[in-house]
């Protein structure tokens, strides 16, 4: 059909095709109507039964509560978000991180993806003073559900890493400075934005990296974010030790949620100096009056007593570092001797980044006549947003979550290194024998 109504610059650009649109879609239909599809695209949490059960035990506890439900349900909360909740958890962090904030350093948001949304819009864009600003990625591949978010046209511009490779088939990516300071040197950047560990690669910046990324910011007199939806204190998918969550004045750290276990709840929280958590509250206001507030209430408990510290290093953390290191392994398995695949090292986060160097076609296409064999994985293209150089790695990558079923993982890498080897054999006519 066609849309009798024209639809504004900003309108079409949130409305139109994208990757992120494209990977929720995808990752929908198979937890629903198309079941009998190997899952290793989209981000969902793992259904782990500790955590599961956990969530169920807090929801019988709401439900016994004398009038806690019918305040959940029948209750709007402040903007902010909910002040008990608030409060909890900004003891909970200054306890466990060692800093000193409070609840006017929260503010809560219909998941972290909205939380990017308004950030963003906030500090890029066109300025008051008839300038521009734009979000700086210092390390690209970064998360998908960035890319189509800006108001306004061309929001990022992004940094091609240094690529160290690493024995027994690995790579890492490091951030590349030059060339952050130089996009920095052109006096039009709003934030400089990183997730930390990183969608899709399972990168942990460095302790170091860090600290030279906060101070290069705090030079510019502009924030640095670290989106931390997968980090530490929770939901804690960090496997390094020494990787530290860090927090300043000119710093605004985003939390989530949703790797927890809960996506379905959509509660993203913002740690932030005040001026900018004011601003997340007024925008939650005007986009949506309040915030889901069922998260908000299942978790205050486990901030209070420390449970979640728990659920973080005894059931997250070893539950998708054993994945990560599984799914190396099914891989290897998969690849044997094979040359031309490698992973990017796995530190944390739900997923393994494939690179598959001099593969004839676009990742893309693979993407395709994978889905066709009945698997489900991200194309690396959509990942590399922002860069001006067109650079060959950007189609040669993918993005795969190991996290479901562990016979259905291991059978689809087995699938993926057979497509690779028919395509890297007979080019690009498919000759994929029905699996
Ligand atoms: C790096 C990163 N940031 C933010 C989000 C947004 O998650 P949510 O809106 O569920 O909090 C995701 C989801 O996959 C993510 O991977």
């Amino acid at each position: 059909m066609t849309n009798p109504w024209q639809f504004s610059l900003a309108g079409a650009r949130l409305a139109g095709r994208s990757g992120i649109l494209e990977l929720m879609d995808d990752l929908g239909r198979a937890l629903t109507t198309d079941p009998g599809m190997r899952m290793l695209g989209g981000g969902n949490p793992a259904h782990i039964p500790a955590a599961d059960a956990l969530w169920r035990r807090r929801m019988g506890e709401l439900m016994a509560d004398s009038d806690a439900l019918e305040r959940m349900l029948g209750n709007y909360d402040p903007p902010r978000g909910n002040p008990p909740f608030l409060k909890s958890l900004a003891g909970f962090l200054n306890r466990t991180c060692g800093w000193d904030i409070t609840p006017a350093h929260l503010a809560i948001t219909a998941g972290g993806q909205s939380a990017f949304f308004y950030l963003f819009n906030l500090l890029a864009g066109p300025m008051p003073d008839g300038g521009s600003r734009r979000i700086l990625l210092p390390l690209v591949p970064e998360y998908i559900g960035y890319a189509n978010q800006g108001l306004s046209p061309d929001l990022f511009v992004a940094c091609q890493p240094e690529i160290e490779i690493l024995p027994d088939h690995e790579f890492k990516y490091r951030v590349h400075f030059p060339s952050v300071e130089a996009a920095l040197a052109t006096g039009n950047i709003g934030a400089i934005c990183v997730s930390r560990p990183t969608n899709p690669t399972g990168n942990v910046l460095t302790n170091a990296e860090i600290t030279r990324l906060s101070e290069l910011a705090k030079a510019a007199g502009i924030p640095l974010i670290i989106d931390n939806a997968y980090g530490l204190p929770f939901p804690g998918a960090v496997f390094l030790d020494d990787a530290t969550p860090v927090f300043d004045d000119h710093i605004i750290l985003t939390l989530s949620l949703s790797k927890l276990g809960l996506p379905g709840t959509r509660t993203g929280i913002v740690v932030a100096r005040p001026e900018i958590t004011e601003a997340m509250a007024a925008m939650t206001s005007v986009v949506g009056l309040a915030n889901t507030n069922t998260g908000q209430q299942l978790v205050q408990p486990l901030l209070e007593s420390g449970e979640i510290i728990s659920l973080a290093r005894e059931v997250i953390r070893p539950f998708y570092e054993n994945r990560a290191r599984e799914a190396g392994q099914w891989m290897r398995e998969a690849f044997g001797d094979d040359s031309g695949w490698s992973l990017h090292r796995c530190e944390g986060s739900f997923f393994r980044w494939l690179r598959l160097t001099g593969l004839p076609i676009p990742t893309r296409e693979l993407y395709q006549r994978l889905k066709a064999r009945q698997v489900l994985v991200v194309p690396g293209e959509n990942f590399f947003f922002g860069l001006d150089a067109d650079w060959p790695h950007r189609t040669e990558c993918l993005r795969l979550n190991c996290s479901g079923n562990p016979e259905t993982v291991r059978e689809a890498l087995h699938i993926i290194a057979d497509e690779v080897r028919n395509i890297r054999l007979h080019g690009t006519i498919s000759a994929a024998p029905a699996v």
